[in-house]
């Protein structure tokens, strides 16, 4: 399956992502976190991303269209994928629609979060991230660690991202509403959006999800 995961930042889509990408045997492929390991290996291309990550913008779709591209054709991608943050604006949707073409193939669903914003501000506040593996992914107190600052999965250190204060969220939710909520209508357009509530315990959420692409947990 070829799916695409959108929704504002904090509702979720990394967390989800996670456990449906292990349900369906797709990889999970997270421009954000791509962008994250890019700024700590100290690349050319994390250099280009940082400011605007920084900032809670968008990094420009030259830089972030190629990276997604490489990604997508890696061996393990062809025979799908969970898209996690891509696209991010109706240019991005339309490059991805293209290439996609160009390989003979189609997205099959677009899996849309729905969480209210009060919601989404408290998740990002409490959010705390291993700096080993940016998908061991914590809450202060809806998935508080076992050891305050310390990953349960492989004992590395928590960090808050620092594009999660509170200003930059703002921004960042602005972002979401004016330049990523248009691709819904886009899709929606092509018939592929299935929306889902995004609130309550993370099981159900998947539970959720699961039955809106018409599969059952694996
Ligand atoms: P990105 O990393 O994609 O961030 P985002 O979209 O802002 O989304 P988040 O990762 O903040 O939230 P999430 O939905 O994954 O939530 P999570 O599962 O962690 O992008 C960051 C930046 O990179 C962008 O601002 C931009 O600069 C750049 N970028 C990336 N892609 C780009 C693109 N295509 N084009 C241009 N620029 C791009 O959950 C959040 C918290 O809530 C966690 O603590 C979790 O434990 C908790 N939680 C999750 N589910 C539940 C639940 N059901 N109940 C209670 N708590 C929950
Ligand atoms: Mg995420």
């Amino acid at each position: 399956m070829r799916i695409v995961l959108v929704g504002p930042p904090g509702a979720g889509k990394g967390t989800q992502a996670a456990f449906l990408a292990k349900n369906l045997s797709i990889p999970h492929i997270s421009t954000g976190d791509l962008f994250r390991a890019n700024i700590s290996q100290g690349t050319e291309l994390g250099k280009k991303a940082k400011a605007y990550m920084d900032a809670g913008d968008l990094v420009p779709d030259e830089v972030t269209i190629g990276m997604a591209k490489d990604r997508m054709e890696q061996a393990d991608a062809v025979n799908g994928f969970l898209l996690d943050g891509f696209p991010r604006n109706v240019s991005q949707a339309e490059a991805l629609d293209s290439m996609l073409q160009g390989a003979d193939m189609k997205l099959d669903a677009v899996l849309d979060l729905e969480v209210p914003e009060d919601e989404v501000v408290k998740r990002i506040a409490g959010r705390r991230i291993c700096r080993n593996d940016s998908a061991h992914v914590f809450h202060v107190s809806y998935k508080a660690p076992k050891t305050e600052g310390v990953c349960d999965a492989c004992g590395g250190e928590l960090y808050q991202r620092p594009d999660d204060t509170e200003d930059t969220v703002r921004n960042r939710l602005d972002v979401y509403h004016t330049q990523t909520e248009p691709i819904i209508d886009y899709y929606k357009a092509q018939g592929l959006v299935v929306t889902i509530s995004a609130l309550g315990e993370v099981q159900d959420v998947t539970r959720r999800a699961m039955g809106a692409l018409n599969k059952s947990e694996g």
